[in-house]
């Protein structure tokens, strides 16, 4: 075994590294801020090199790999780079401005992740010691800095807040009260014409404790938004670092490449706490027992499964509405959109 420090208190997992400059944007205090010009995230003192630890620990004793995130199964970004290039050189900026705002709420909810947190030692939940994994620190600090990272925390904007911005610096302020309240009921509707994912799936290890269970499913969904995420960031980073369609002069591209690099420890965390759990037998109600395989696999498989189906409806959804809206009271509305199909289907 090697020399690896895998206990960290819930402080350390917090910790800030010390930066020269804070992240402002447009008189906002973000989290994160600049070592030597360059970007470093919020809360990384430690963690990163927790995660590495505890992934390293894992192979050390298991003989495995940690899970990877499944990133070729999910479908790039729809409308694709060009659909969307297309849609700015005809200046329909509306619907690229209600997926900005759509990402900045999703973030927002991220938040939620800490009312999850874990009462109590969860050892408990596992035949196996869990001590020195991602696992144990689950409520040492883990759940809550993805929250603060993605919904902000004290006076620092987060997530939401940040990709708020990006959408005002690339559109310069495209929406005021009344217009923002039009867009998001548009895409409330759409999201809504979806069934919610927020039912739990069949409960097959009934003797587990609901509260874990519950966790552990929410986590998995979370990789699996966080992973999808990858090609929205990427594409947004993408299409909003083109000086000639967007303004702000590759500012708001380099926020998101700065949301990017925040999300790493997100994943890196879920995936490895995930497969922790995988390797060892979980213990419910009574004593019973259930091999970690057959209960992170099934909900491993249920949670893709969904995302793929019902969240790529979903998204799918909330694209074409607000197209439909842009494109409502344009008189070649329904040129534009052939040719947006057009642009698709040959991609
Ligand atoms: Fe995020
Ligand atoms: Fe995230």
């Amino acid at each position: 075994m090697s020399n690896l420090q895998l206990d960290w208190t819930a402080e350390e997992i917090l910790a800030d590294d010390r930066v020269d400059d804070p992240l402002v944007v447009r008189d906002v205090v973000c989290h994160g801020g600049y070592v030597h010009g360059a970007y470093v995230s919020p809360r990384s003192r430690f963690r990163r090199d927790a995660i590495d630890a505890w992934q390293q620990h894992h192979r050390e004793t298991f003989g495995v790999d940690v899970r990877e995130a499944p990133l070729d199964v999910f479908p790039g970004h729809y409308p694709s780079l060009e659909q969307a290039q297309f849609l700015l050189d005809h200046d329909v900026r509306e619907p690229i401005v209600g997926i900005l705002t759509r990402v900045g709420t999703v973030e927002g909810y991220g938040g939620a992740i800490r009312e999850l947190t874990p009462r109590g030692d969860v050892q408990r939940f596992f035949v196996e010691d869990v001590r020195g994994t991602a696992t144990a620190h689950l409520a040492a600090g883990l759940l809550e800095a993805h929250a603060r990272d993605e919904s902000g925390w004290d006076t620092q904007a987060g997530h939401d807040r940040m990709w708020y911005a990006v959408r005002d610096i690339a559109f310069e302020n495209p929406l005021d009260r009344e217009t923002e309240a039009d867009l998001r009921a548009v895409i409330d509707r759409a999201a809504l014409s979806v069934p919610t994912a927020m039912g739990m799936p069949e409960r097959r290890f009934d003797k587990l404790d609901p509260n874990f269970d519950a966790l552990v499913t929410f986590m998995t969904r979370v990789l699996f938004i966080e992973v999808r995420a990858f090609h929205a960031f990427a594409w947004a980073e993408a299409l909003l670092a083109d000086a000639d369609r967007v303004a702000g002069d590759g500012e708001a591209a380099r926020l998101v490449s700065y949301i990017r690099q925040d999300e790493s420890p997100h994943v890196g965390y879920l995936r490895t706490a995930l497969s922790e759990m995988r390797e060892r037998t979980f213990i419910g109600d009574g004593g019973v027992r259930y091999a970690g395989s057959d209960v992170i696999d099934s909900i491993w498989d249920s949670c893709l499964a969904e995302s793929l189906g019902m969240g790529d409806r979903r998204n799918r959804a909330i694209a074409e509405a607000l197209l439909d809206h842009a494109l409502a009271d344009r008189p070649d509305g329904r040129e534009v959109r052939e040719e947006f199909d057009r642009i698709g289907n040959n991609a």
